[in-house]
């Protein structure tokens, strides 16, 4: 008989172990977590929708599994009716959308060499990818060809380009979650809670870099908005998205309190945006963000084997107004890692950091209700 069950082991080496070596080198190590801003601790006005389905994956099929590893952002193209999305292993993947999943068939078409995350469509049929090593990309529609537009401004390189939007002119505006942090690091930039994000615009006529903002917690998706006037984008730690007046140079609060903390944010022509969350508000994110020391033991015991986002739970999806009004909450106690929700006709479309697969509801069979 062994000593130890597979699964207590596992919690040993996984947990306990890292957990103690990083009490014993708490005093050692030198990761300096912040406290956040005092709103993003305010739990008291959490924003819920008044519908909601809290079972996601009740109903929900799933496209290309095995094919797509990790799908982080997805893009749909109209005209073709085709999805992009990019994925861990640097492709960029199209999917044609069909009425029956079991019809999809999944393409490798452009590898970027890096890690696309934002995936977007300029006004040449090029596919704009927000690559999170390189930069910010250009693909040719064909796609033959390979171009990078920019990687760093006002002297500082991009170390995590993550969404990007394409408005009507042709500018292109999109983030950089870390100027600190690479992807492969993304966990401690949200440990160590300071703000090392920055929105930005390429004007693809001067080919110049404009900084909008920086000092942004973890700057992560953006749109545009469909009168053009402004921008939304996300801060995930600060469970808020932001609107940003594009002439007057303005920001004010979009939608805050949000139940989880938000991703990737898309407009679905029809009068709403999706913010995606890959955790919800959990008891954990909780503590770690009200206590500095628990992040920093957090991130010690990391260095030494522990998953830091074991932290995720309760994946979803929410859908809000123009005004930044939650509609409707699409979520699973058993989801984690949701990082885009693209509404296409009657499906919802979701991406995620974990998943070989994007998961597709049929919002009319499997809708949001109202909360009892
Ligand atoms: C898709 O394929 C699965 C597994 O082969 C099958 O159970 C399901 O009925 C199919 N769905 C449709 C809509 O054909
Ligand atoms: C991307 O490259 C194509 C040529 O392949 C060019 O026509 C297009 O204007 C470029 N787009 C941007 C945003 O630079």
């Amino acid at each position: 008989m062994p000593l130890l069950s597979f699964s207590r082991r596992f919690l040993i080496f996984s947990t306990v172990i890292p957990f103690l070596a990083s009490i014993a080198l708490y005093r050692l190590d030198t990761f300096d977590p912040a406290l956040l801003p005092p709103n993003a601790l305010d739990y008291s006005t959490t924003s819920l929708p008044p519908l909601s389905n809290d079972k996601l994956l009740t109903g929900a099929e799933l496209i290309g599994v095995g094919l797509l590893n990790s799908p982080e952002d997805i893009a749909y193209h109209r005209e073709s009716n085709f999805i992009y999305t990019g994925c861990v292993d640097g492709w960029v993947k199209r999917v044609k959308v069909t009425e029956s999943v079991n019809d999809s068939v999944v393409e490798d078409w452009v590898n970027t060499g890096g890690r696309p995350l934002g995936v977007a469509f300029g006004l040449h049929g090029e596919v704009i990818v927000a690559d999170a090593y390189k930069g910010l990309l250009n693909i040719s529609g064909d796609g033959k060809k390979t171009e990078l537009l920019t990687d760093e401004a006002d002297g500082v390189k991009f170390k995590l380009a993550d969404a990007v939007a394409v408005a009507d002119n042709g500018v292109l505006y999109f983030t950089d979650a870390s100027y600190k942090y690479n992807m492969r690091q993304f966990a401690f930039d949200i440990l160590e809670g300071k703000p090392h994000g920055r929105l930005m615009s390429f004007d693809p006529t001067t080919r110049t870099t404009r900084v909008l903002l920086k000092d942004l917690y973890f700057a992560n998706g953006v749109s545009k908005s469909p009168d053009q006037t402004h921008l939304i984008f996300c801060q995930t730690p600060m469970r808020r998205c932001s609107k940003y007046y594009i002439n007057e140079e303005r920001v004010e609060v979009f939608t805050q309190g949000l139940p989880g903390y938000p991703d990737n944010i898309r407009f679905d022509g029809e009068g709403h945006y999706w913010i995606a969350m890959p955790s919800g508000v959990t008891v954990l994110w909780k503590l770690a963000f009200r206590y500095p020391f628990l992040r920093k033991l957090t991130a010690i015991a990391a260095n030494y084997g522990l998953d830091p986002l074991i932290f995720m739970a309760n994946a979803g999806v929410l859908g809000v107004d123009l005004d930044g009004k939650p509609i409707a909450l699409y979520h699973d106690h058993k989801l984690s890692h949701m990082t885009t929700g693209v509404k296409i006709g009657r499906y919802l479309y979701c991406g995620s950091l974990l998943h070989s697969h994007i998961v597709r509801l049929d919002l009319l069979k499997y809708p949001a209700q109202k909360r009892l």
